[in-house]
């Protein structure tokens, strides 16, 4: 395990190699305990280097058995080798040479999921960010970008499927049982792509043509017997590449095309060229088993991995630095996808609340950092929602200054320029600042100021003169080594609207800059005049989220009452109704705080109403209007001195109150949506269902009874219907007869598909109050449990953790110790997801005195261990800091 060295690495260090490696040649022969790795690597020193520089490898618990320089073996005096490090001298005179390092690994005792590892017996490989090292000596970093050449030896009977990045080039049987295949990948590329994978598995199979006319094979590897389940996600590959071609005029390279699906996975997936690997959560769907939410997911990172091809790996990142490049980059290219398959504003809305409950927070709290990092101590804690969502909005931003067609012409400009470089975040703005003319100077500190800023806005109308003022300031916060922040460019859609929310077109705009519907927001303090208004407009502000910001607006309850009923934009609309729901929830949190009872007034209650029995308001929609915020969304809203417990009040009063005003209708709209007809994994079919689960929770609330929703269980013919239910009985109805009853039914069917018990330990995980810690206690002795595996894992101690905001953040702290003390545990197996699990107490100081005190003693638990990884102590010393 890597520990802290105390190092930091720094942006402003980046220099180039002295040497580079344009071909890789890897010779893996696979035995579960005792790989072993002969790499060969063509070596040239870098023009202008003196010709005594040291070549110096890095390494991550490396064992090195054998190393030569043109065929010879190298003394013992030539090199100097640590588990991290190999040091060489004494070069050949003329710097070009091929080297020759045997390295041994041991797949099977390495539980990190980094470097060669076995997941169910299949041989597989993680190297991002920096897991290449620990498979054999290397230039381990991303603008080493080289030619890989890869042969692959082992059991034919353990492992008969051999697989790489690239293309396959030769295979055979050898003596003995065993046999051999070799990949090559034409395009060069940096080593965290580099991907191995070899076992017994099932596959289906495909074929793409691309827009050229070349045929591509797809396939799909899964566990045997699971095959079916991969149809889905062969779908949403098949329309990514389509897509892709489409809207960004980019085929597919190379003649084949893998996906494999493994069960013990750190992250989401991984794009590795040719070879994705991934989480088998989000390859394996079907209705019996994957909910509306599962079906978005693996569209999304099947799309997303694919999508990486081009911004990623065909255009690398210099360095680590620079990860949002190819991640915020391709999140959004992702998210683009999925509103053109979807519907755009349904799609949009739930990425608003994806990031205002993780970016928002990260942004607020001591874990803050730039979309851009300057310094870090171990590159993987930076795998964040600010890197990645965040990353995602700046690039949104550029279109929306931009405009649709300059920001497609950048694009070109950028394939065209740095294909096939190993690039940084000047040069993706460069390319749109010659694409377009303009100067994205200023907007080019989205990159690097933290936090999230703030507009406040005021307004005024002028009945004489038909003009309407507004004035926005904009303001951010210090963040963590940042005390002063300049100001930023903030591109502000808008629509100022009339009776009946018909949009009242300016005649003219005046004072700061505005382009269309656009106000784009430069100076700390600006107005902007807009002429030509015949009557007092509402404003509709920040339309489709523009920017990640927050607003702080004159609008009254009755301004934003009129927007929740009348904007166009359901982006807006949507955040109008929040909005209005928030400042009641936070004040009634108040109040419930203070032992008073909450008041609910019916204004808010007739709206939802409204809302709900619109019919031309799609499903989905109304869905998401009537999902009252969170617990954790009415914790962020109050920002400090919080009480879950007094939150939880308040939110239960507003759905009690709602459910009882409208439990007729309710009912009558719950029995209209059941569906007819079988199960469809599209957005209508999920939008319907979406609406009947809410109202599934409200009924459940008024009826006072667990019939309805251990009724909907019982009867449930898809996943979706019946983990809402028995979400709504576990929340509901704790441990009564019918909970029990309802969760042993899911363990009997589903006991044996580790992937669908995930969400019986979520369930439980989530129950809410003090009860919650002594399930989780239980449940970590399940049969099925074990901390070995990261989607088990995440499923019980990271839905407790980051989920239950009663059950984890007791008054009396327990649930802070038991949380400490289990991510010592984790973190001496899975340091990654230690440190990821961890994140969850980012924003302890929000909390009341008595909570704030218990965290702060846990979190310095885990800080005063001896022996941590780099990952959890550099997560936990920058929480505390
Ligand atoms: N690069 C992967 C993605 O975003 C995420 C990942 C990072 C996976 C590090 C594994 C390790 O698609
Ligand atoms: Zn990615």
């Amino acid at each position: 395990m890597r520990t802290d060295t105390g190092q930091v690495f720094h942006l402003e260090d980046y220099k180039p190699t002295d040497f580079l490696i344009p071909e890789t040649h890897l010779d893996f022969c696979l035995r579960p305990e005792r790989t072993v790795v002969r790499s060969t690597l063509q070596i040239k020193r870098r023009n202008g280097v003196a010709a005594d520089a040291p070549l110096i490898l890095d390494g991550d618990e490396l064992k090195l058995v054998d190393i030569r320089i043109d065929g010879t073996v190298l003394g013992d005096n030539a090199y100097v080798a640590t588990p991290d490090r190999l040091e060489i001298r004494g070069l050949p005179e003329n710097g070009t040479f091929t080297l020759e390092i045997t390295t041994e690994v041991n797949p099977t005792t390495n539980r990190q999921l980094t470097g060669l590892y076995r997941s169910s017996d299949v041989y597989c490989t993680q190297c991002e960010a920096e897991g290449f090292r620990r498979i054999t000596y290397f230039l381990d970093r991303p603008d080493m970008l080289s030619v890989y050449t890869v042969r692959i030896e082992a059991e034919r009977s353990e492992a008969p499927l051999l697989l790489s990045n690239g293309n396959p080039k030769d295979k055979g049987t050898l003596t003995n049982g065993r046999h051999f295949a070799v990949w090559h990948d034409p395009h060069p590329k940096p080593a965290y792509l580099f991907a191995l994978v070899a076992g017994d598995l099932g596959v289906i199979t495909d074929t793409f043509t691309t827009a050229s006319g070349r045929h591509i094979d797809l396939g799909i590897y899964v566990e045997h017997g699971k095959e079916p389940r991969a149809l889905y996600a062969m779908d949403a590959l098949k329309r990514s590449m389509k897509w892709d071609e489409d809207v960004f005029g980019r085929e597919y390279d190379l003649d084949v095309f893998n996906v494999v699906a493994v069960s013990d996975f750190n992250m989401g997936a991984m794009e590795n060229k040719g070879l994705n690997v991934f989480n088998d959560k989000y390859v394996l769907a079907d209705p019996d088993t994957a909910t509306d939410t599962d079906y978005a997911g693996i569209e999304a990172v099947i799309a997303h991995e694919y999508f990486h091809n081009w911004t990623g790996n065909r255009i690398t990142c210099r360095d680590w630095f620079q990860l949002c490049l190819k991640e915020g980059l391709t999140v959004y290219r992702d998210h683009e996808f999925s509103a053109d398959m979807r519907s755009r504003a349904v799609k949009r809305i739930a990425e608003v609340k994806g990031l205002k409950a993780h970016q928002f927070p990260e942004d607020a709290g001591p874990l803050a950092h730039p979309v851009r990092p300057r310094q870090f101590r171990e590159i993987n804690n930076f795998y964040t929602s600010t890197v990645y969502e965040k990353g995602s909005e700046v690039v949104r931003m550029i279109r929306t200054i931009l405009g649709p067609d300059l920001f497609r012409k950048g694009m070109d400009l950028y394939f065209e320029r740095h294909d096939g470089d190993a690039a940084t975040i000047e040069d993706f703005i460069k390319v749109f600042e010659d694409a377009s003319g303009e100067d994205l100077s200023q907007f080019a500190l989205w990159y690097d100021q933290a936090g999230t800023p703030n507009l406040a806005i005021t307004y005024d109308y002028d009945q004489a003169t038909k003009t309407f003022e507004i004035e926005i300031e904009q303001s951010l916060k210090p963040t963590p080594g940042q005390t002063s922040k300049k100001p930023m460019h903030i591109p502000v859609q808008f629509a100022l609207l009339g009776a009946k929310g018909r949009e009242l077109k300016p005649r003219s705009a005046k004072g700061g800059l505005v382009k269309g519907d656009v106000i784009h927001l430069r100076k700390r303090k600006e107005r902007f005049s807009f002429s030509g208004i015949s009557e007092r407009p509402v404003p509709s502000l920040l339309r489709g989220f523009s920017a990640p910001v927050t607003l702080t607006s004159e609008l009254t309850r009755s301004d934003l009452a009129f927007l929740a009923r009348n904007d166009g934009d359901e982006v807006t609309r949507w955040q109008a109704l929040t909005q209005l729901l928030n400042a009641k929830l936070t004040s009634n949190s108040k109040r419930v705080r203070g032992g008073k009872p909450a008041t609910i007034e019916n204004s808010s209650i007739k709206l939802l109403g409204e809302i709900a029995f619109n019919a031309t308001l799609d499903e989905a929609f109304r869905a998401l209007c009537l999902s009252i915020p969170s617990e954790s969304d009415i914790a962020r809203e109050l920002g400090a001195n919080i009480d879950p417990d007094a939150i939880l009040g308040s939110r239960d009063a507003l759905i009690s109150a709602v459910a009882e005003a409208h439990a007729e209708k309710f009912a009558q709209a719950y029995n209209e949506l059941e569906q007819k007809g079988s199960f469809k994994p599209d957005a209508a079919g999920a939008g319907r269902r979406a609406l009947r689960n809410v109202l599934l929770d409200y009924l459940s609330v008024a009826e006072s009874s667990s019939k309805r929703a251990a009724a909907q269980f019982k009867n449930a013919d898809n996943m979706t219907d019946r983990a809402a239910a028995l979400g709504v009985l576990v929340q509901r109805f704790g441990d009564s007869e019918a909970t029990n009853h309802a969760l042993q039914a899911f363990e009997a069917r589903f006991g044996n598909d580790p992937l669908v018990m995930d969400k019986w330990f979520v369930v439980q995980a989530m129950q809410p109050g003090n009860g919650a810690l002594d399930k989780v206690r239980e449940l970590m002795t399940h049969k099925l449990f074990s901390l070995d595996n990261p989607n088990r894992t995440r499923a019980l101690i990271g839905a407790f953790s980051s989920g239950n905001q009663t059950g984890f953040n007791r008054a009396d702290g327990r649930g802070y110790k038991f949380f400490a003390e289990t991510i010592l545990t984790i973190d001496k197996k899975n340091p990654q997801l230690a440190a990821r699990l961890l994140t969850a107490m980012r924003s302890w100081r929000s909390f009341e005195p008595v909570r704030r005190e218990h965290a702060r003693e846990s979190l310095a638990t885990i800080a005063m261990e001896t022996g941590l990884s780099a990952d959890v102590r550099d997560i936990v010393e920058r929480t505390l800091a």
